[in-house]
């Protein structure tokens, strides 16, 4: 019987274990999460999403402070055209979390950053350009280009020293999406050099319509497998949403695959960078309270709890501090649907938003809790205490699982806790 461990990943030089934890903004897909599943020999994300609220929770720069303190006079206006971003402190923030991470690196594995284009900060091409050099300068193994792509992002960085060695993976969800990037790309004589396909499942936003349900991975992995055989090209494929388990892992290996990208099953390990609390919500969650919503202002259907304390709270749009996604007029959904209540209910002290969220300020207070939805399944994978709470996991204790398991099993944790007699 095969396990995920008889495979192996090869990009470049490096020959990995067929295991890519995937990138879970903000901060939920921490460093020490990517950085054990590297020295366990497979690919770690991290993620550049709201880069300089991560770096000041993390290395007490003031980055946030300093962009409210700059544009404090346009907090009482629906016009944050003026809101931009401070190219440098982009790029020193953008640095700061790539260095410190690649420089606790240990084993044989690679760390990535997924970098999603839709952050598009009131500059698209500007920012987006700084996040990429500098996670290169930075020494970033590679980037993984997540859904929204910009399909010109490869010629940001071509002049990039890095370009050619650091390893470039995009994610997309149907083989057109792929066909197009390809084409846009194809003067650059640059193939990625992975790519990742994101099925209907997924956590985070989703790549599909809200007739999401209709989709499904393993036709979309298959279509896109024999179009690149017709074409004679072999870049390696990493589905992705709904791989739970090193069985569900190895029916994809066995049929081409080059690897899997895994995140929900590790959103409830201890390196996981969700408050406890909410950890224990994932585990709680039944199918039932898992929804596809269209909430986001980016305009994509993205997954989580219903129960999630954002969905509805109407709080002033935070762009002076955050504006990670105002567009290139300086325009975001939240803004539009948060006014026109507002307007609607001039006497509220306090208005509610159901259409949209403020997805910046929810993401950073982890108050928006986006999930795949095999979050149902996670409490079968652990041990629950005699007071209902559920183990936390470790990164390693999941990896392993997904490495060696068989049979579709998963292996519990041995207890913390004294059983009762
Ligand atoms: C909590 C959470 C947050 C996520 N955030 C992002 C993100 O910021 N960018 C991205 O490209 N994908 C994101 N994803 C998608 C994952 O990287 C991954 O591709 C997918 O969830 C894999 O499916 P699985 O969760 O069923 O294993 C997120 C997933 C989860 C569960």
């Amino acid at each position: 019987m095969k396990r995920l461990n008889d495979f192996r990943l090869q990009l470049g030089r490096h020959e990995l274990v067929p295991l890519m934890t995937g990138g879970m903004g903000v901060d939920i897909s921490t460093s020490d999460l990517a950085l054990e599943a590297a020295r366990l020999g497979g690919v770690g994300h991290i993620s550049d999403a709201m880069v300089k609220t991560v770096t000041d929770r993390r290395y007490k720069t003031k980055f946030v402070k300093a962009k409210q303190a700059q544009y404090r006079h346009t907090m009482d206006s629906m016009d944050k055209s003026e809101v931009k971003f401070d190219l440098g402190h982009l790029a020193e923030a953008t640095r700061l979390h790539v260095e410190s991470t690649m420089n606790r690196k240990q084993g044989p594995g690679l760390v990535f950053i997924n970098c999603m284009e839709k952050l598009t900060m009131n500059g698209p091409k500007d920012t987006l350009q700084v996040r990429l050099s500098s996670a290169l300068d930075a020494g970033i193994d590679g980037i993984t280009l997540a859904a929204g792509l910009h399909l010109g992002s490869f010629a940001l960085i071509e002049q990039h020293p890095r370009f050619r060695d650091a390893q470039l993976g995009i994610i997309v969800s149907s083989l057109r999406a792929l066909q197009l990037f390809l084409k846009k790309n194809s003067r650059l004589n640059r193939l990625p050099d992975y790519v990742v396909v994101e099925g209907p499942l997924a956590g985070g936003h989703l790549g599909f319509g809200m007739d999401w349900a209709q989709y499904d991975l393993a036709t979309i992995v298959s279509e896109i497998q024999t179009w690149l055989r017709e074409q004679g090209l072999a870049i390696p494929l990493i589905p992705a949403g709904g791989i739970f388990t090193g069985s569900d892992a190895v029916r994809f290996l066995d049929s081409g695959a080059a690897a899997v990208q895994v995140a929900t099953r590790f959103t409830v390990t201890n390196e996981c960078g969700l408050p406890p609390d909410v950890k224990q919500e994932y585990f709680k969650a039944r199918e039932e309270e898992i929804e596809v919503n269209e909430i986001s202002p980016t305009g994509y259907p993205m997954r989580m709890l219903k129960s999630s304390p954002g969905i509805g709270d109407g709080i002033r749009p935070n762009c002076e501090a955050y504006g990670y996604l105002l567009d290139a007029q300086g325009r975001c959904a939240y803004i539009d649907a948060y006014n026109r209540e507002v307007q609607a209910h001039p006497e509220a002290k306090r208005v509610s938003v159901m259409d949209k969220t403020c997805l910046c300020t929810q993401m950073r207070n982890f108050a928006i809790w986006t999930c795949g939805q095999s979050t149902a399944r996670l409490k079968d994978t652990t041990r629950q205490r005699p007071d209902g709470s559920y183990q936390l996991l470790t990164a390693e204790h999941v990896f392993r699982d997904y490495q060696y398991s068989v049979n579709d099993e998963i292996a519990l944790p041995d207890g913390d806790f004294v059983p009762a007699a």
